[in-house]
Formats: structure tokens, C-alpha cells, sequence
């Protein structure tokens, strides 16, 4: 941490969230809560809700939550350091030097050392550009219609000639050889030592929503290939996770994003004023950039090159945003290639006019489809029609069903009741898909045993938040080392030595953690609504079977470290006593 823990507990306290949340969202009091629209997705009615008493604010809509610091780091897009700058100026407190001693820096963890080699490497790919050596690189930039403070904004640069340069620089930097290799910034073999990944191409860094550089891509500036480098995986660099243009896109208050294929093409977009472009990183669309996106908008445009392949992954694209439970549409963009040479030549105005023209997703993939058919042909023609029908049983709901049948049927001059027999015909032999499974918030939910496992670590902090007296009933059974899940375990040592004192500070704990992700996973320990369960009895079931759940898998954690770790024998030994005790035991909830 940067500051002192009573710092930054002095500049949230003095901070009242409803005061601070008011000066960027207009919110009204209902009952003890205040309620508005949510600042981080689109809605036309408020799920955002802001606690005075636990000093928290929630969206009900897409699970963003946290406190005050979490609120300023989402809206204006601050690391947490700079959040609490923010604050405390507006609250007149005086921060000391932030705290960095050479203690600190050897603890840091590897996550934070390979942040910060990307972020000294694209410094110097960035210098690089304005160097006499960077000419070539710049004026290619130029020549693709880049603007100065479009290459600022996205930080481009350039990795020049030299092959060991980087290495050097960072080497300078205190960075050690295995660091740099393992950030995809260098490799070592025999004949030459440390060289430069990257060789006289353009670079891009590729950012996270925090604006933190996570990898690069660099492109060559001739016909060579591979067109694009990029950086490999790793530990900070999930490519299925994170998109480019989001750390801009997240925050550009439109009601859609641009889905586009290319980094060029989301920077052309930006500059020509489409902030809403994203494009994912050197490899296809997945699920997780899909939930990624549902956390900020209702409906993806998709901007793909107008060739073969893109229109391919168009169609990729197309069904994991249909999963996820996002609108899909389709952007012409004929007769140019893609967004970049599309606005190049057309302009802004005429964008958003192929954009109010997006295709609707279904019947682009129709349309698509239509190619292989011949329709002069009746044999043909009816193959069509029954790959339409086939199509149309994937909608589960009546009336969109009978929507689409309407309107595929007027397009394509089939009669309505006969596509609607076919339709049938089909659903009974094959039967109607089940509705897709549509998370409300963020990453998708699945039941396997480690989901299960956090779940009830997540569930029993919920449970004691809402009801703190619960805690003198389980502490007997349950200690901060049955939370196996490091975050969890963070929450809870801090929790249960709160409750001991007996009090309890939830807005306090989410300032623990310095990372966004790390903040929503704990706002939403907090604001999880239990389920609503009928009787005492159930609910005294429910809690007595998640304070087992916890206790077995903790058990077993243990257990299996037995072989290599002799401080588990207490564990397991404590462990199985008390779950003998806890399965005898009822735990009343009054
Ligand atoms: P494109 O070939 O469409 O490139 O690849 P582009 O972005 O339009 O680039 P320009 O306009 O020719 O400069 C689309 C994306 O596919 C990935 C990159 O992420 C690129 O932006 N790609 C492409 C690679 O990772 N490697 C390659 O060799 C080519
Ligand atoms: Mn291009």
C-alpha cells in the first residue's frame, strides 16, 4: 500500500459518498437508500443505489460496487493512488510522501514488477518515436493519418533497429533478465544473448481498463510478416480477457460498442470520434471479452472487415454474443475493407449512417447463409428455407419466435404459416433450444467445485455482514485459515477482527485492496442480497449448511497438503473435530 491504512481511512471518512457521488450523478432518496442511473452501463431505470450508512454505493443492474475511492477510480478512471489524491484535496487532508522503501519494493509481487517493465518499455518505445531513430516509424504513423495526440493518447511507439536496446534500458532500470523474458520483451539464446522481441515495428501497447500497459502488438511497416507481434501470455497479459480501446470505450457514454478486428481500426474510430470502439488482441472473440462488454452496454455493433474471413468471425462473433446475452448487429462497410480505410475515405457522417443501418445480427447470419443456396433452383431454394426454419428454433421465447418467423418470411417471400409449420416440424424433432443463461453482472457463473468453493467463502462473509451476530455463534468452528481463497481470507481477518471489537466497517475493507477487480469482488460480498428464504427453519438451514461447506473444504485443503506442509496436521486435527461438533450442532439464528 501507498499510504498509511489511517490515511486513507481519514480521507475516505471525511468523504461522505453521497456528497461525492452526487457531484456526477444525479440520485434521490428512497427510503434509507439513494437511487439514480447507473453511471457504468446504460438504463433507463435506476438500479444504482448509494448506502449513507455503509458508505457503499451498488448497481443492481451490473454488479459495479464499492466504496467512495472504488466510485472516483471507476468514473475518472484513477489507479487508487490517484484516488486518494483526489480526495484528499477535496477534503483538505494532507497526504505524506507516498511510502516506497527498499523493503517494500522486494515484497512487491510479480504481478506489479511485470507492470511495471511494460509500462518503462512502452516509455521508451514512446521516446523512441520522437527520436531521430524513430523516423521511419513516425512517418509511417503520419501516412496512415494519425494525429499527434492520437498517437499520445494511445501511447504509440517504436522499436528501432538496434536489437538489444530495450534490454539495455531496462536492464539500466534495475530490471533482471529473467523479468524482461518472462513480460515477452526479450529472448536469450546462445549465439546472440538478450535480444530485443521487437525489431523495427510500430508498437501498441496494450492497455487494461485501468489504463495499465499489459503487453504490446507491433506491426511492421512494410509487407513483411508476421504483420502483427505480440506479446505472449502472461501472468498479467489474458488475451480472452481484456480488450484494446476499453480502458476509453468503458467511459465514452454511448449506447453501444464497436466491435471492431484491428488496433488500427479502433484507433481510427477514436480519432474520428467513435470512443466506443474496441477490438480484441490478435486473436478471436471469446466468451470472456463477451461478459467483459455486457458489464458496459446492452448492444455490440460489429465492425469486421468485409472479407471472407471477417464475415467468418463475424459469425463466431455473432453466437457468443447471443450466449452472453448482448444484441448483436452488423455493420456494411462495402465497399471499403474495414473502419479505418471506411472513415478514411467516407468520412464520420457517413459512419454513422452505415451505423444507424447496422444489420440486425439474426439476419445477417441469414443473409449469409442465402450464399450457398441457389433460389432459381426449387430443390435448393427449400433446403434454404429448412436451414431458415432450423435457425428459428433457437429462439426459445414465443413471441421473438414468432417476431422473427414474421419478418424472415416477409424478406424472403415465404408464406408466414408455412415457415411457421416448418418451424414446428422442426421444433418437435429436435426441440426448441433452452433459453441462453443471461448473468446479470460480469464473469458467468458455473457450478463447478471450485466456483462452489468460493461461493460459500463468499456466502458466510455475506451472511455475517448482514448479521453480525452470527459471528459469536461460529467463531468456535470457524478461523480466517478456513478461507482458502486469498481474497476471501483478506476480508475475512479483517472482518472478524472488526467483529471481535464488535463493530464493523465494510467501506473500510474494500479500501484494502488497490485493484479494481479485487474492489467489485468485495463490494459485492457486501451487497449480495441472500436469497429471500420463507422460514426461520430454511434459513437456518441454509446458513448451517454454508458454514459446513466451508469447514469441509477446508478440511480437505488441508489434508491434502498433509505429505508437504507439517503446520496442516493442526489444521486437519482442529478440522475434522469440529466438523463432527458442527453436524451435531444447530445454530440458531435468533
Ligand atoms: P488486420 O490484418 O486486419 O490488420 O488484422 P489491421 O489492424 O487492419 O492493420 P493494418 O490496417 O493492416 O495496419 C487484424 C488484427 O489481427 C491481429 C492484430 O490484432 C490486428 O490488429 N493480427 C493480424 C495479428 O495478431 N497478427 C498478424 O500477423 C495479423
Ligand atoms: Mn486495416
Amino acid at each position: 500500500m501507498y499510504y498509511p491504512d489511517e490515511i486513507v481511512e481519514e480521507v475516505r471518512m471525511k468523504n461522505d459518498i453521497v456528497d461525492v457521488v452526487s457531484g456526477y450523478v444525479k440520485i434521490q432518496k428512497k427510503g434509507s437508500s439513494y437511487f439514480g442511473l447507473c453511471p457504468f452501463h446504460n438504463e433507463k431505470s435506476p438500479s444504482f443505489s448509494v448506502s449513507p450508512s455503509r458508505q457503499m454505493y451498488y448497481c443492481f443492474g451490473c454488479g459495479a460496487g464499492g466504496n467512495v475511492f472504488t466510485f472516483v477510480m471507476e468514473y475518472e478512471n484513477y489507479s487508487f493512488p490517484e484516488a486518494i489524491k483526489h480526495l484528499a484535496q477535496k477534503a483538505g487532508v494532507s497526504l505524506p510522501e507516498a511510502e516506497y522503501s527498499e523493503e517494500m519494493k522486494k515484497r512487491e509481487s510479480k504481478r506489479s514488477r511485470l507492470l511495471e517493465v511494460n509500462k518503462e518499455a512502452a516509455k521508451y518505445f514512446f521516446y523512441q518515436l520522437r527520436s531521430d531513430k524513430g523516423e521511419g516509424g513516425y512517418a509511417y504513423l503520419k501516412k496512415r493519418q494519425l494525429s499527434d495526440e492520437t498517437i499520445k493518447k494511445f501511447g504509440l511507439g517504436f522499436a528501432n533497429v538496434t536489437s538489444n536496446d530495450l534490454v539495455k534500458y531496462l536492464k539500466g532500470k534495475g530490471f533482471e533478465d529473467k523479468l524482461i523474458q518472462e513480460a515477452g520483451l526479450a529472448s536469450f539464446d546462445e549465439k546472440y544473448g538478450m535480444h530485443d522481441k521487437f525489431w523495427n515495428r510500430v508498437m501498441f501497447p496494450i492497455q487494461d481498463i485501468n489504463h495499465r500497459v499489459i503487453g504490446f502488438g507491433g506491426r511492421v511497416m512494410g509487407d513483411a510478416k508476421p504483420k502483427y507481434l505480440n506479446s505472449p501470455e502472461t501472468m498479467i497479459f489474458d488475451k480472452s480477457r481484456n480488450l484494446y480501446g476499453l480502458n476509453y470505450a468503458r467511459t465514452s457514454r454511448k449506447n453501444n460498442v464497436i466491435l471492431c478486428e484491428g488496433y488500427m481500426d479502433v484507433i481510427a474510430m477514436h480519432q474520428a470520434g467513435f470512443t466506443q470502439a474496441v477490438a480484441s488482441l490478435g486473436t478471436a472473440f471469446t466468451e470472456g471479452q463477451a461478459s467483459l462488454l455486457k458489464r458496459y452496454t446492452e448492444e455490440v455493433i460489429l465492425a469486421y472487415d468485409s472479407d471472407g474471413a471477417g464475415t467468418t468471425a463475424a459469425l463466431r462473433a455473432i453466437g457468443i454474443l447471443k450466449e452472453a446475452g448482448l444484441t448483436g448487429k452488423v455493420l456494411n462497410l462495402e465497399p471499403y475493407k474495414d473502419p479505418d480505410e471506411f472513415i478514411k475515405n467516407m468520412g464520420t457522417e457517413a459512419f454513422e449512417e452505415r451505423m444507424k443501418a447496422a444489420e440486425n445480427s439474426f439476419f445477417f447470419e441469414i443473409r449469409m447463409l442465402q450464399k450457398d443456396y441457389d433460389l432459381q433452383d426449387p430443390e435448393s431454394k427449400t433446403k434454404f428455407y429448412r436451414e431458415i426454419a432450423k435457425k428459428l428454433c433457437g429462439f426459445s421465447e414465443e413471441v421473438e419466435r414468432d417476431n422473427y418467423i414474421q419478418a424472415v418470411a416477409d424478406k424472403y417471400s415465404i408464406g408466414t404459416q408455412n415457415l411457421k409449420k416448418l418451424v414446428l416440424s422442426y421444433a418437435t424433432q429436435t426441440g426448441l433450444a433452452k433459453p441462453a443463461e443471461r448473468p446479470k453482472s460480469g464473469i458467468q457463473k458455473k457450478n463447478t467445485p471450485d466456483e462452489m468453493r468460493k461461493k460459500s467463502q463468499r456466502l458466510l462473509l455475506t451472511w455475517l455482514v448482514e448479521e453480525p451476530s452470527l459471528y459469536g455463534k461460529i467463531k468456535k468452528y470457524i478461523s480466517t485459515e478456513d478461507f482458502t481463497e486469498d481474497l476471501y481470507k483478506k476480508v475475512a481477518e479483517r472482518l472478524f477482527a472488526d467483529l471481535e471489537q464488535g463493530q464493523m466497517n465494510p467501506a473500510a475493507i474494500i479500501s484494502l485492496f488497490s485493484d479494481e477487480e479485487e474492489q467489485r469482488e468485495v463490494a459485492g460480498v457486501f451487497n449480495t442480497r441472500l436469497k429471500e428464504l420463507t422460514t426461520r427453519a430454511e434459513q437456518e438451514k441454509a446458513f448451517h449448511d454454508i458454514v459446513l461447506a466451508v469447514k469441509r473444504n477446508s478440511y480437505e485443503y488441508y489434508s491434502a497438503q498433509l505429505g508437504s506442509d507439517v503446520s496442516a496436521l493442526n489444521q486437519v486435527i482442529a478440522g475434522k473435530k469440529a466438523l463432527e461438533e458442527l453436524s451435531k450442532t444447530h445454530i440458531s439464528l435468533d
